[in-house]
Order: structure tokens, then sequence, then C-alpha cells
């Protein structure tokens, strides 16, 4: 296994994730748990994540020394380089306003394990670099292996020693190469086997399951997601009956997907499953709301009430099950001491209140979707229901901004209904992330037969992604966007313009709100 030190870096579950796909176990440990970890996981090698801290601020993070003298081969990414070189008795300069950020090439001065058999010298590559601080002075034993004129140290290692350093970040996509870096790290340097898989993580996360949860009983939310219904039938195959599922449907659903959820659960798995119509209360309190955040944390507040009620009928429930991914974590919490801010609170993560007396069990948390769907097959999930775009907690109300009321949902549940049965026709629904239509809160005026309309504005998104942490629009052809429009306006009262979002995440996001 490969142990990960996070030193708080925004894209270290990213590395994770690269070093999964070359086949490996590893975990990651915020450097202060990182001995603990060390010692219980016995790791054939470690990897230090990049940061936003500086080697000159006090008390800035590094590994324990004792990782240098283990006899392992380590690899520093960015800060993490930083942090090795000062620490093995080198220099780092502290950033003078400069930096570098983004695409850059490096070319190749030497042969070294960690490139071995994937490039040559005197090739060049490119990667993608994001730092202030850097590397002065190599500590004794290090010696270039690439650089440019803006990274002269952009790879260094001690060969010998076998540690080894990056100024760019390999785990990104923008570095095209950076994964099978990771994997001959992981696989050639380390010798670790490359025979992990899926199913391994789903035994190992069973056996977590049952430590966490021992007899206690746990209560899980289904949101009509892939990602609640992954956690709810592992968290049953871990622990069975002591499992309650329940389906709130907040009437902020789309068309149909209640009767689909309850019909897999009950149907397909003959997992108990609890329905709650809690409409009426989540609409009657949405009454009057319409900041994004305050309607997050009501409907957040809301499940937990109807939680709460359920885990009273069945004598109390330990634990409360949730299908968390790593991008909710990452965009909903600020990092142990990193720099990540709020962006917004997915509702099951931030906006828990505090008041709730159960414990989390989150056993997707370090996952990305698309790995979630690889576990989901992996369990038997039928294709079509592991393939279904992502949809938010929160549901339709943060697709309709402003007020939300029952009749806005119901406008809007016709409209996303046509929308995405033209992209089904159309044969595009697996090649898009996620597709929506938004109700707007702006009326405009219209002609319609020889009448005045005076109706709501409908945006459609569309999307294309690999996690949800970055997105791209979905270039549709003028003729399909067309017949969308008209067919929304013809035949959904209420609504008499279709415009379509071109905007692209960052700087959007997915969702409106
Ligand atoms: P954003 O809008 O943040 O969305 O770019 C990224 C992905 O997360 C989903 N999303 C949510 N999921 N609760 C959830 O469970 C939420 O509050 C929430 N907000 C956004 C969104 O649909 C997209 O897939």
């Amino acid at each position: 296994s490969i142990l990960i030190v996070d030193f708080g870096s925004q894209v270290t579950q990213l590395i994770a994730r690269r070093v999964r796909e070359a086949g490996v176990y590893c975990e990651i440990a915020p450097f202060g748990h990182s001995w603990a970890a060390y010692e219980r996981m016995k790791p054939k090698g470690i990897i230090l994540s990049g940061g936003p801290a500086s080697v000159h601020w006090e008390d800035s993070p590094r590994a324990p020394h004792a990782f240098f003298d283990a006899g392992i081969p380590v690899l520093g990414i960015c800060y993490g380089q930083q942090a090795m070189c000062e620490q093995l008795g080198g220099e780092v300069l502290a950033h003078d306003g400069g930096g570098e950020f983004g695409r850059a090439f490096i070319k190749v001065v030497r042969e070294s394990a960690l490139f071995d058999g994937l490039w040559q010298v005197g090739e060049k590559h490119q990667v993608w670099m994001s730092h202030g601080d850097r590397v002065e002075r190599l500590p004794d034993g290090f010696s270039v292996a690439a650089q440019s004129d803006g990274a002269p140290y952009a790879i260094a290692t001690d060969e010998a020693r076998r540690f080894y350093s990056t100024m760019f970040h390999p785990e990104v996509v923008h570095t095209p190469d950076g994964g099978k870096l990771l994997a001959n790290f992981a696989r050639h340097i380390c010798g670790c086997s490359g025979d992990w898989t899926m199913g391994a993580y789903r035994a190992a996360k069973i056996a977590d399951i049952r430590t966490q949860v021992g007899k206690g009983k746990v209560i899980c939310g289904l949101s009509g997601g892939v990602d609640s219904a992954v956690a709810a039938v592992l968290i049953h195959e871990a622990i069975g009956d002591q499992l309650t599922c329940v389906f709130v449907d907040h009437g902020l659903m789309r068309a149909n997907e209640a009767e689909q959820v309850v019909s897999l659960f009950r149907n397909s798995y003959n997992i108990p499953l609890v329905h709650v119509d809690a409409s009426a209360d989540f609409l009657g309190g949405l009454t009057g709301v319409t900041d994004p955040e305050a309607k997050r944390k009501f409907i957040g507040a809301e499940f937990i009430n109807v939680f709460e009620a359920e885990a009273k009928k069945i004598g109390g429930a330990d634990f409360l099950a949730q299908g968390t991914l790593y991008p909710d974590v990452i965009e909903s919490v600020s990092f142990t001491g990193g720099p990540s801010v709020t962006i917004k609170s997915h509702h099951n993560v931030g906006g828990l209140p505090e008041r709730m007396n159960m414990k989390l069990v989150e056993p997707l948390r370090e996952l990305f979707k698309d790995e979630v769907r690889e576990l989901g097959r992996e369990l038997g999930l039928p294709e079509a229901f592991v393939e279904r775009h992502p949809f938010p907690g929160p549901g339709l109300a943060i697709r309709i901004p402003g007020e939300v009321t029952k009749e806005r949902c119901d406008i809007l549940r016709r409209a996303d209904a046509i929308y995405l049965e033209e992209i089904r026709n159309a044969g595009l629904y697996d090649a898009i992330w996620q597709a929506f239509a938004v109700l707007l809160p702006v009326k405009t005026v219209g002609v319609m037969g020889d009448y005045r309309t005076y109706d709501s504005v409908c945006a459609l998104r569309a999307v294309t992604s690999v996690d949800g942490m970055t997105a791209d629009i979905y270039p549709f052809d003028a003729a399909f966007l067309s017949r969308c429009a008209t067919r929304i306006i013809n035949e959904v009262k209420g609504i008499n313009r279709v415009v379509y979002d071109y905007t692209s995440k960052p700087p959007g996001t997915i969702e409106w709100e």
C-alpha cells in the first residue's frame, strides 16, 4: 500500500484516485496523523502532497523525519517537494509575488526510475504547475532529472535513496502523463502489485462499516440519486437489517423519480424501505425563502427532522448514513488549515444541524462520482440506474431561483421531463454528465397565436465533466435546442421563453444556486 501525507492541497484526493487507478491500495492521512497511519499500514511507499503553506511560515507542516530513514521510496509533490528538500538539507526560496500557475513544458535531462519506460532524455512534456515558493538548492544526493526555464527542479531525485520529487502536479488531468508517473512510482518503484480493484474496495469498506457500526442501528436517507443508493446497498451488505432506509419525498423530485427509487429497493434488492411523503412540510417551510444558502440549510434541517422521527419509530438509531462524495466535502468545508473556502453548503455535509445526535456513516467520502458508479456496478446496480445523472439533495429547490412553490415545481418538472426526453431520444444522455432545466424568477413578454403572454423564462443546462469539480457546457446543435425550446413553450403552461446556459465551471457552478 501507499501512504499519502496530506499537507492540505485541494487535489490530494486526486493523488489517491490516480494510485487507485493504478490498482494500488492507498490511504490519505493528515500530516499530523501520518506517523500513526504509517505504523498501522506499514506502506511500501509514501507520497507527500502539495499544500497552501510555505516552509518559511512558522509551524508549517512537515513529514515525520523517520519517513526518510524508513528505507522506502518517498515522492514529494509541489509543497511536498519543498518540505522534503528542506528537511533533507536543501534550501527553499520564498516566493516574491511571482510563482508559476498553469500549463508548462519540461525537458527531460537524464533518466529516472520515475519515468522509466515512459519518457526519454531530450523529450519535452506538458505538466501542470501551481506554486509560489520553489526549491533553490537541492539536498545532497539529489540531482535534476527534468527542467524548464521557470522550473529548474521540475523533477529532482535521489535515485540511490529512492527519493523523488516534482515541482508540478502529476495528479491533475492537465499533466497528461501524470497518472502513469504515479503508477510507475507505486508499482515499479515501491513494488506494489497493482491488483487492487473496486471489489477489494468494496470488501474493505464493508469491514470498515462493520467496525464503525458494531451492533448499532443505522438509518440511511435515500435521495433518488446514485450516491445514496450505492451507499445504502453497500451498508446493507455490511450490516443487513441493522440498516433502515428512508426515502424522503420532499416534493422537490423530478418527474417519476420517487416511484423508480422505491421500486429499485423494494423489488430489485428486497431492502426494506420507508417511504415518507414530507412534501407539505418541505414546501411549507420554503415559503418566502429565496436565499440559496437559506434553502439548503432549511432542507438539510428538515431532512434531519424526518430522519430523527423515523429513527424514533425504530427505537432509536445510532448512525445516519449518507452518500457524501469527495467533491461535496472539498467544496463544502474548509479543510484542515487549508485554503479551500465554502462554495456551497451541499446539505449533506456542511448544512447538518449540530443538534443532530447521530454519528455519520459516509462510506463514499473519498470517492469521485465515476468511482461510485464503478462501485455501484460492482454491487450489481442496474446500468440505467448507475448511469443516471447526478441530482442534488435539495432537488428542484435549487433550480428555482427565488421562492419555491408547488406550482413552480410542477412547471419545472414538466419542462425538465421534455428536455430529458429529447436528450434520450437524440441518444445524448450518456455523453452528458448532467442536464436539467432551471425555472427563472423572470417574466418576459411573448406572443402566442394572437395573444400576448407574460410568463417565466426557462434555462436549459447541460455539462460534461469527469468528477463534477470542473465542467464544460455540452455543445448541442442549434436544431436540437430549438426543438426543445419549441416543445417546452408549446407544452408547458407558464413558460414562454427558453434560453441555453453557456457557462463552464469555473467560473460558474453546475447548479444555479
Ligand atoms: P455545483 O453546483 O456545486 O455542483 O457545481 C456540483 C455537483 O454537485 C451537485 N450538487 C449537490 N448535491 N447536495 C447534493 O447532494 C447539494 O446541495 C448540491 N449542490 C450541488 C450538483 O448537482 C453537481 O452534480
